[in-house]
């Protein structure tokens, strides 16, 4: 119904107002970060606490978890640069409060003019730097199409989801020191990439609490709320993206951006000890993975071994190897390569692959193989529940640490390294030491495989978690090892973000671990034969928990939720 103009003007003029007093409030200063919160109408966790603040305003102001899910993904386009984007892609899994489910692939894609062997030398060889840095390694971008295939489920009008990013952008935002640090990290990579003055650089160090200004991000996104979509992937946007890259030898074209489209997806979807597990089906492997761990792990009853024990860390990680193995021969773009989901999923085929699983010894990564069927990690999660029952699970990013490290020249956003995921070799690993052949390899339009796992879980049809993390393959094993924690050993949100996490992707042949577990354990690990290796960290997971009620049901009504944004990093939380 259309509503009288005059009534239509004054909703327009108290919205603004409220819009300035939150903005203002973002501007003046960092909030958070907040780690652990029970919430009874909505919250949003994620990786910066200006993304949490604005997503929970915009509840508050009457949007479902779409509406603020895309305003904390628009923030992080602006206050979290590094992994937040429109230059890059990602996932959405979500369920609207009728309990319809959608799965969004906005994933990047290869350019028209990408080949199979485009990243190799003239002696063979994979140069994985034409795939990590510059120009080269960049994938035709898919959060803006994303951004709008979400928003057919929200219910504000774009400019109130849009407006606090642009002004953070306009204005500035106060960095934390972690920010400082990171961008004074890679200040000479953005110098080497980028010819021209780029609001991440300034002569001297950064330091915690100075502003940082993205005048021309501001301007790009207003191109955005004013135009749409056709605001970034046509006009002055995709002119500016496709002169960047091509000035320096890349092969983006406007063809590519015109192009580019949001598809939606079939989520894989499975039972884990009477739960509903939906994650997101290839191009990721992260739901496929998730499947087929949490189906090897079913029936050893991990929940009667100690939490983090050697025992029940020996199960989990044999799954992971034997899962990994899988990915590397089987996982792709499903459309360009028949990926067969339903047999890698199969109970009968899972079992058989844990036959050989020795309660006592490591299985060594050689005598471990792709089954037979027939036929630096910087991503971020956005979770997002309301109090209708809407449910959001994004993740996104740009690959590695600021993507390609190229900035869009006049446009002042930041292009992906995404093509690093594809295979440039049979064997060769890329950035996160993952391989893989055919079903991964470069070919014009299709989507490089990614390990990204937005989840959702539900009991008895009800709203029970949202979860995701970034972590590049380490993904799916964060997230499988968080929805275990919680089901099998009763482990609260915090405390399983807190876990410490371990990780085995069949290749390298080791455990990537966190510090943190008792050293009798880890002993005991090494004795069964595993190679440890210590990391500093694993994932940065986002967890929201719905209270359960005698008889698992959430209250209806008034839904409680138990949100932990993860302590790794400034992740945080913001809800009513
Ligand atoms: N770029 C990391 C991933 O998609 O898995």
């Amino acid at each position: 119904m259309l509503m009288p103009k005059k009534i239509h003007h004054c909703v327009n003029v108290i919205l603004v107002w409220i819009s300035i007093i939150f903005i203002s409030s973002y501007v003046a200063g960092q909030p958070g970060p907040v780690k652990n919160g029970h919430f009874e109408n909505g919250v949003v966790v994620c990786a910066s606490a200006y993304g949490a603040q604005i997503g929970a305003d915009i509840l508050k102001q009457g949007g479902n978890a779409y509406d603020a899910a895309i305003a904390t993904q628009l923030a992080l386009a602006v206050v979290y640069p590094q992994a937040g984007n429109i230059g890059g892609g990602g996932f959405m899994v979500a369920r609207n409060a009728k309990g319809q489910i959608q799965a969004l692939d906005f994933r990047e894609r290869a350019p028209l003019k990408a080949f199979r062997d485009m990243y190799l030398d003239s002696n063979g060889a994979a140069d994985l730097h034409k795939s990590q840095d510059g120009v080269l390694s960049v994938g035709v971008p898919g959060a803006v199409a994303g951004i709008f295939g979400m928003y057919k489920y929200a219910r504000l009008p774009f400019e109130k989801l849009i407006n606090p990013a642009i002004e953070l952008a306009a204005k500035g935002f106060k960095i934390t020191a972690a920010e400082a640090a990171l961008l004074n990290r890679f200040k000479k990579d953005f110098e080497r990439y980028n010819d021209y003055p780029v609001a991440f650089v300034k002569k001297t160090d950064w330091q915690q609490g100075d502003l940082l200004i993205q005048p021309e991000l501001a301007a790009t996104l207003k191109k955005i709320r004013d135009q749409g979509a056709s605001g970034f992937y046509q006009g002055e946007t995709a002119q500016s993206l496709v002169e960047t890259v091509t000035a320096s030898g890349g092969i983006i074209g406007l063809k590519d951006l015109d192009g580019y489209q949001a598809t939606p997806r079939t989520p894989v979807s499975f039972d884990y000890h009477g739960y509903q597990i939906i994650s997101f089906p290839p191009p990721s492997s992260g739901g496929l993975l998730l499947a087929q761990m949490m189906g090897m792990i079913a029936p050893f009853n991990i929940d009667t071994m100690g939490f983090l024990s050697a025992k029940a860390i020996h199960i989990m990680v044999e799954a992971e190897r034997r899962a990994y193995a899988d990915r590397a021969k089987y996982m792709g773009d499903p459309d360009y390569f028949q990926v067969p989901e339903k047999e890698l999923m199969n109970q009968h085929y899972l079992a058989a692959r844990m036959k050989d699983f020795n309660p006592q010894k490591a299985t060594p990564s050689s005598a471990v193989n792709a089954g037979n069927v027939y036929e630096h990690n910087e991503t971020t999660h956005i979770a997002v529940a309301d109090n209708q029952g809407n449910l959001v699970s994004i993740t996104t990013t740009l690959n590695g640490n600021f993507g390609s490290r190229v900035v869009v020249k006049g446009a002042g956003f930041l292009l992906n390294d995404e093509m690093d995921d594809f295979s440039a070799k049979p064997g060769v690993p890329n950035m996160f030491g993952a391989v893989g052949g055919v079903a991964n390899q470069i070919e014009p339009g299709k989507r490089m495989l990614s390990s990204m796992c937005p989840t959702l879980v539900l009991k008895k049809g009800q709203p029970y978690m949202v979860v995701g993390t970034p972590g590049g393959t380490t993904i799916p094993t964060s997230v499988f090892q968080t929805i275990v924690d919680i089901i099998d050993y009763g482990k609260t949100p915090g405390q399983a973000t807190e876990a410490p996490k371990f990780h085995h992707q069949w290749l390298p042949d080791q455990i990537m671990l966190e510090d943190g577990l008792p050293v009798a354990v880890t002993d005991s690990l090494v004795q069964m034969g595993y190679a440890l290796k210590t990391v500093n960290g694993i994932g940065r997971t986002e967890i929201i928990l719905f209270d359960q009620k005698a008889g698992g049901k959430a209250s209806p009504g008034k839904i409680g939720m138990q949100a932990a944004a993860d302590i790794r990093g400034d992740d945080s939380l913001a809800g009513y």
